[in-house]
Parts: structure tokens; C-alpha cells; sequence
């Protein structure tokens, strides 16, 4: 999964590129003005930022004007905010670690020292997990994707709203995987994260 990285140009990364607008134009609900490229005075929080689906989600809202936080244990992180502020767009990168609470709050509150306000939080950090039939799954390893892809969903949500309900306005959307719709006998973690 990690070969997503933001300088790949594999299919699934174009396939992000294509999708992440479209899901931040119909799951987050932008008003007309905010279609039409204009997210200046907006900021995002973008988990698992550092490749895949989350860079490509950062370079969509930063080309529509957000300031963005990225988010994510990798140090590619770097890399996405540089790419950002040279294009002239507001970033900034903070190493978090989303089933850390202590580091999901430091990162929250960086977010609005750094930019003022909140207005999205994009959930993408994941990892796939153990995908093996039940019975043979190692109760360790699914407990550890499930602290990232389930508590890590919670925490930043967690952690964003409270900032959300003081501004009365903001957006959570959190990205689960097909999976989470199919009946298996090798379910994974990242699949139960069903948006509600
Ligand atoms: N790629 C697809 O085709 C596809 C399809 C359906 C659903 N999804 C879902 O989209 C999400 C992202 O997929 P992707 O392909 O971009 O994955 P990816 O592996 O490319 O990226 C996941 C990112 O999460 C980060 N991460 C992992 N553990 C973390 C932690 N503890 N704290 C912070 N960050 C952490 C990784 O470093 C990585 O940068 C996943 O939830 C996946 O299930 C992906």
C-alpha cells in the first residue's frame, strides 16, 4: 500500500486525483462559490496526507485555495507541504501519529494556531491490516490496524469538532473502503469504518 507514494504515477494515484475532488464536491456539500475554486480563507486537515488518496487530496484542496495540514506518520510529509507552499499555497506538515490522542490533539490545535479555524477534516491514514480468513488472523496485528484505521478515524474527529461547533460550520469526511459493503470471511479493519 505504501507504494502509493506521492511521486508514483501508478493508476490508483491518477484514479485519486480524479476522485478526491468529486468526493469533496458531493460528500462535503461546498457551496456554489467553493465549486468553482474558491476555498481561500478555508483549512484542512488531511491524515494519512503523506501518499495515496490523502496527497492527492491535499493538492485538490490547496489548488481550490485551503490552507492544509498534513498529517501523517510519514516524513513524506515534507514534501506534500513544500510541494504546496512553492505552487503558493498555505501548509504545513505535522508528524502524527492518528491512534496517538496526545498527537492527534497537538496536531488539531496546531492546525488553528497555525490558520486561524477548521473547516475540513479529511480521515484517509489507514493500513490495510491482516486480510486473512478470521480464524487465522493474529489478534495483535488486526488489534493494531484497527487502533489506526478505527480509533484513528475517532480521535481526529474527535479532536476537530469542538473547534467545528465553535464556528458553527465543518465538514468530516472519512474514507472507508468497499470492503466495508461486502460479506467476507477476511474482513479488515479499514473495511469497518463504515461512514454513518
Ligand atoms: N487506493 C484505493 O484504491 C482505495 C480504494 C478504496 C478505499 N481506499 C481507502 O482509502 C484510504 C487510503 O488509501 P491509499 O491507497 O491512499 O493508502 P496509502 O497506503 O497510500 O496511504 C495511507 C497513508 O496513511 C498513513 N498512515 C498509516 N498509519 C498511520 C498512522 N498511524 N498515523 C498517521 N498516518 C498513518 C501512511 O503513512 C500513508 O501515507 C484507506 O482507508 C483505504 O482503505 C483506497
Amino acid at each position: 500500500m505504501r507504494g502509493r507514494g506521492l511521486v508514483c504515477r501508478d493508476p490508483v494515484y491518477g484514479f485519486a486525483k480524479y476522485i478526491v475532488p468529486l468526493l469533496i464536491q458531493m460528500e462535503v456539500s461546498l457551496t456554489m462559490a467553493d465549486r468553482h475554486g474558491e476555498l481561500s480563507g478555508r483549512v484542512a486537515i488531511v491524515t494519512g496526507g503523506a501518499a495515496g488518496i490523502g496527497a492527492a487530496a491535499c493538492d485538490a484542496l490547496a489548488e481550490r485555495g485551503a490552507a492544509v495540514t498534513v498529517a501523517d506518520v510519514a516524513e513524506e510529509i515534507n514534501e506534500v507541504a513544500d510541494r504546496i507552499k512553492s505552487s503558493g499555497g498555505a501548509a504545513q506538515a505535522v508528524t502524527t501519529d492518528v491512534s496517538d490522542q496526545g498527537q492527534v490533539e497537538g496536531m488539531v490545535q496546531r492546525t488553528v494556531d497555525e490558520f486561524g479555524r477548521l473547516d475540513f477534516l479529511l480521515n484517509v491514514a489507514a493500513v490495510s491490516g491482516p486480510i486473512v480468513n478470521v480464524w487465522l488472523a493474529d489478534p495483535q496485528a488486526w488489534g493494531q490496524a484497527a487502533s489506526v484505521d478505527l480509533f484513528g478515524t475517532f480521535m481526529p474527529t474527535r479532536a476537530a469538532l469542538p473547534h467545528m461547533l465553535k464556528q458553527g460550520s465543518g465538514r468530516v469526511l472519512t474514507l472507508t473502503s468497499g470492503l466495508g459493503y461486502i460479506p467476507t470471511p477476511r474482513p479488515a479493519p479499514t473495511a469497518r469504518r463504515r461512514p454513518e
